[in-house]
């Protein structure tokens, strides 16, 4: 056994939480803490949480249903609610559930290990009364509650060693949303938007840059309307050409874009730096302008389809990518119809299509959900199978075409496939068994294309043409 105090994270949601659990784990590390092989075993277990549909918000409860059970029979352990959902739930979460000793939001776990050893040194000093099966009293949570504005993330100096992939990072660039959309919790969990000094963030690429990253993805929640909060103003476009610069960097990528900041100087960005990624993350949400603004998204359907027109005229190579929420209230078959169109008109690489979530506290959760749970569903099968057939159409259209692919991991099949990325972010399976390609960039000749994926075949290094490559990223559809 080791003397060192381990731990076990669950992180639930999107790559910014992700990123927030590689924080919050690169701030355990260099406490002195160690990652445990499973759960059943750590002295310390973290939920890293997300409230964005309560499909995430059930995942977690019930995880901490099975908690509790190892709590009554290990008093020591250590019980910890991080992210949005210890925002949204802080005045009764200790209350539901006494077993949990740390409730810490997303804006307050710059120094989540100074939090977890005063949680530690609480629960050591407890003298547990154990009953005939074994099973502790629950006792009262120690009530360690750190939500609304605390110690930022980003106040962490990354320990840029810390790190799921060898080749690959994300960095937030901004934290919190500004905007107004009716049926969305991030903006009361995640609180308003921060933006991180230009220096900041190019000193944090740099880092990872000479540890060995040569990918790095910029995550903000509304990434595009970087750096309008700073003194003196910034903006995404100047931070993307200075990111630029840095030589070891070789594709640079930004998530998730709000249709109503994607100006003419982040086109002329995207048309002009050859190291940008060729997606934009451009979420739609609907077709209808009615719907739309009773959303309050700020753009018709027509500003929408204009942006993309702008895009394309400009940067033909590029993948886009959407997000769809179907159900929403009041949505009637004929808008969801003006939804499909405007799929088909856009012919999205790829759309993450979510059914409605009320979420409590939302504009939209005082509205009746009046769109029945099947009607949901069938909306979302539609929009499914046409982006399937979308997808299925870009990814054939790669047939025979030599992709540059960032090999990111061994597949788990007997096969021995690699899996990577191209510059279009699709994924690429391919035959080969050398785990020491991950974390390079290699040629790949695409032979066949899947709705979701591609599979190719591993080429020499020097099988690439610059031409060819050339118009490999500019195949589009
Ligand atoms: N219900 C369903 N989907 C939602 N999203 C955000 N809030 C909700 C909700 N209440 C979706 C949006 C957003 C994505 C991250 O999650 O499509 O772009
Ligand atoms: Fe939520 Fe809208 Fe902000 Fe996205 S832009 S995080 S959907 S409020």
């Amino acid at each position: 056994m080791s003397a060192r105090p381990t731990y076990y994270l669950h992180s639930y949601g999107c790559q910014m939480n992700k990123l927030d659990s590689e924080l919050v784990e690169s701030r355990l590390v260099q406490a002195g803490y160690e990652r445990a092989p499973s759960e059943a075993v750590a002295d310390v277990v973290l939920l890293n949480t997300c409230s964005v549909r309560q499909h995430a918000e059930d995942r977690v409860w019930s995880r901490l249903g099975v908690l509790r059970v190892r709590k009554r029979r290990e008093p020591h352990l250590v019980v910890g609610v991080l992210g949005c959902m210890a925002e949204e739930h802080k005045h009764y979460l200790q209350a539901r559930m006494p077993h949990v000793d740390l409730v810490v939001g997303p804006s307050a776990f710059g120094d989540i290990d100074a939090k977890v050893e005063a949680a530690r040194a609480r629960n050591a000093a407890l003298r547990p009364q154990f009953d005939k099966h074994g099973r502790a009293r629950l006792l009262p949570s120690a009530g360690l509650v750190a939500v609304g504005a605390g110690v930022s993330g980003d106040t962490i100096r990354r320990d840029v060693r810390v790190r799921p992939a060898r080749a690959q990072a994300y960095v937030s660039i901004m934290r919190g949303c500004n905007m107004p959309c009716t049926y969305c919790i991030v903006p009361s969990t995640r609180g308003p938007e921060v933006s991180r000094p230009i220096a900041q963030i190019v000193d944090e690429v740099q880092r990872l840059c000479d540890d060995g990253v040569t990918e790095v993805c910029l995550l903000g929640q509304t990434v595009n309307a970087y750096g309008r909060d700073l003194q003196p103003k910034a903006s995404l476009p100047e931070l993307l050409y200075r990111l630029h610069e840095i030589p070891a960097l070789r594709r640079l990528a930004f998530i998730t874009s709000h249709p109503n900041f994607v100006t003419p100087a982040l086109i002329d960005a995207l048309a002009e730096l050859p190291k940008l990624a060729r997606y934009l993350h451009l979420p739609a949400q609907s077709g209808s302008t009615r719907v739309l603004k009773a959303m309050q998204r700020g753009y018709t359907r027509e500003r929408y389809l204009e942006r993309i027109a702008a895009l394309r005229e400009r940067v033909p190579s590029l993948d886009l990518h959407s997000d769809f929420i179907v159900g929403y209230p009041g949505e009637t078959e004929a808008e969801f119809e003006e939804t499909v169109s405007l799929m088909q008109e856009v012919r999205f690489a790829q759309s993450y299509v979510f059914k409605y979530s009320p979420r409590p506290g939302t504009v939209a959760a005082e509205l009746p959900d009046d769109v029945p749970e099947a009607e949901k569903a069938r909306r979302n099968q539609v929009l499914l199978a046409l982006q399937a057939e979308h997808g299925l159409a870009y990814n054939r259209a790669l047939v025979g075409s030599v992709q540059e692919v960032l090999v990111e991991g061994l597949g788990e099949g007997p096969d021995s496939r690699l899996h990577g990325r191209t510059v279009h972010h699709r994924i690429v399976h391919f035959a080969a068994d050398d785990d020491t390609l991950v974390g390079r960039y290699v040629p790949v000749r695409i032979v066949q294309g899947n709705a979701h994926s591609l599979v190719g075949e591993l080429l020499p290094d020097d099988a690439y043409q610059g031409e060819e490559r050339h118009a490999a990223a500019a195949g589009r559809r």
